[in-house]
């Protein structure tokens, strides 16, 4: 089988299909990228999935040739990316563009979706193929729902396999790929396919928004959204996850998956307003830190921040809508002095998206001589950092936790004052108020 577009979604999904015994021809049209793969090199940091990569490499290749892929592989993973375009609209051209290569290549074929596409976009695809007399390449849609730093166990150990089919022996042929996979596979028409995966991020990223305006809420009335969350979870209806409030939802899925539908609903004459409202609390969310910290160290000309973590999320190198970005040049805006650091980001290396910050090379380094520091990505290093080190090189005592994951009374013990999102201050060296429905 084949694999076109060896980003994230691609190179996860090749690497665990010859992991689970067949053979993968992968193309992308980067050839340093094709090069780098040859040689054996991962270019994206995912857990686990260098290792899984060498244990398969005699049944994976890579190529840039349309014509050699043709030659060695029958069902084509179409794993392209789907920017949004400037009306909002996911942006098709490298769907398109792929179908076309394909099509000037004979023989049977069998193309399947992994690309998150508007739906519609499969009956377009097999109409356009109807009409320029190909009817030799089927088409299935197979939408992914791996996240990153956690896509090796997505992909090998999904909730659910979704198989949108036109032919039912197309979707069997897909099926039989991922057999040795536990899980419930669901059977379905590819506009419901499509439109599972759009309806499963939304969803998610409406949960994520609810929870921020719970906890907006919370603050305004002296509650716990920590609790509250934990209290809403254990109802079965609801469960446990993605009810972390925080400074929003980041990523290459989330915010342009949810715009897309919203933007798809639009173009079917449909206002989706539930989704308007998810978006703008996610944008606004982001905003609200730096009310924060003017709350505690006033007019922020002049004053210095430090930002602890920059990646949208912990154990990813993926900067893409991270949060990190709009705060910085909010902060840079207000005239605040800005240092930061995460582990994926080295001094230097991302200048275009932090202009004017200064990366430093460790965490303490960022907040040497800070008068207030942000968590704004909870990975494990900056979570667990010594805070009686921080508060001895930070100048002020504000530590803002964007993610609500500190031990507030392991901070405030060592002096700071830790304002969460949805929680009351904690005042440094008092012991911690907080309900604890455990
Ligand atoms: C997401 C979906 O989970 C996945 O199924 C889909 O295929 C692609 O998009 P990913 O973008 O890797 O995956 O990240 P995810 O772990 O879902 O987190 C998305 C964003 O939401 C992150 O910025 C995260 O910090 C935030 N988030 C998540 C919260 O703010 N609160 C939560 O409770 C959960």
């Amino acid at each position: 089988m084949g694999v076109i577009g060896v980003g994230y979604v691609g190179l996860v999904t090749a690497v665990c299909i010859a992991h689970l015994g067949h053979r993968v021809v992968c193309l992308d049209v980067d050839e340093a990228k094709v090069a780098a793969l040859e040689a054996g090199r991962v270019p994206i940091y995912e857990p686990g999935l260098e290792d899984l990569m060498a244990g398969a490499a005699a049944r994976l290749s890579f190529t840039t040739s349309y014509d050699e892929l043709c030659r060695q592989a029958r069902i084509l993973f179409i794993a392209v990316d789907t920017p949004p375009s400037p009306s909002g609209d996911a942006d098709l051209s490298r769907v398109q563009a792929v179908v076309r290569e394909v099509r000037r290549h004979d023989g049977e074929r069998l193309l399947v979706m992994k690309s998150t596409v508007p739906v519609g976009t499969g009956d377009r695809i097999t109409a356009e193929l109807e009409a320029a007399g190909h009817p030799g390449l089927g088409y299935v849609s197979n939408p992914e729902f791996l996240r990153e730093g956690a896509a090796v166990d997505d992909v090998l150990h999904p909730d659910r396999i979704v198989i949108g089919a036109y032919r039912e022996a197309d979707g069997d042929e897909v099926a039989a790929l991922f057999a040795d996979i536990e899980t419930t596979v669901v059977r379905t028409t590819v506009p419901t396919a499509e439109m599972i995966k759009y309806a499963s991020n939304a969803f998610l990223a409406t949960k994520i928004s609810f929870i921020n305006e719970i906890a907006n809420v919370c603050e305004a009335v002296g509650a716990d959204v920590r609790a509250v969350a934990d209290g809403m979870g254990l109802d079965h209806r609801i469960g446990p996850h993605f009810l972390q409030a925080g400074i929003g939802y980041g990523g290459s899925c989330f915010p342009k998956d949810v715009q897309a539908l919203k933007q798809l609903a639009g173009n079917s004459g449909y206002h989706f307003q539930l989704l308007n409202a998810v978006i703008e609390v996610n944008h606004l969310q982001k905003r609200r830190v730096v009310g924060k910290l003017k709350d505690r160290l006033g007019a922020l000309r002049g004053r210095h921040v430090a930002l602890l973590g920059l990646t949208f999320k912990p154990h990813t190198d993926d900067m893409r809508e991270a949060a990190s970005i709009v705060l910085a040049a909010r902060l840079r805006d207000e005239g605040a002095r800005v240092s930061a650091y995460d582990p994926m980001v080295p001094p230097g290396s991302r200048d275009d998206l932090f202009p004017g910050i200064e990366i430093a090379r460790t965490a303490l380094e960022a907040l040497d001589g800070a008068d207030a520091a942000v968590l704004v990505t909870e990975w494990p290093e900056l979570v667990g950092l010594d805070w009686a080190v921080v508060r001895d090189r930070m100048r002020g005592r504000h530590v803002i936790d964007g993610r609500n994951v500190l031990d507030a009374a392991r901070v405030a013990a060592a002096g700071l004052v830790v304002t969460g999102i949805g929680t009351a201050d904690q005042p440094a060296g008092e012991p911690v108020a907080s309900d604890d429905v455990r």
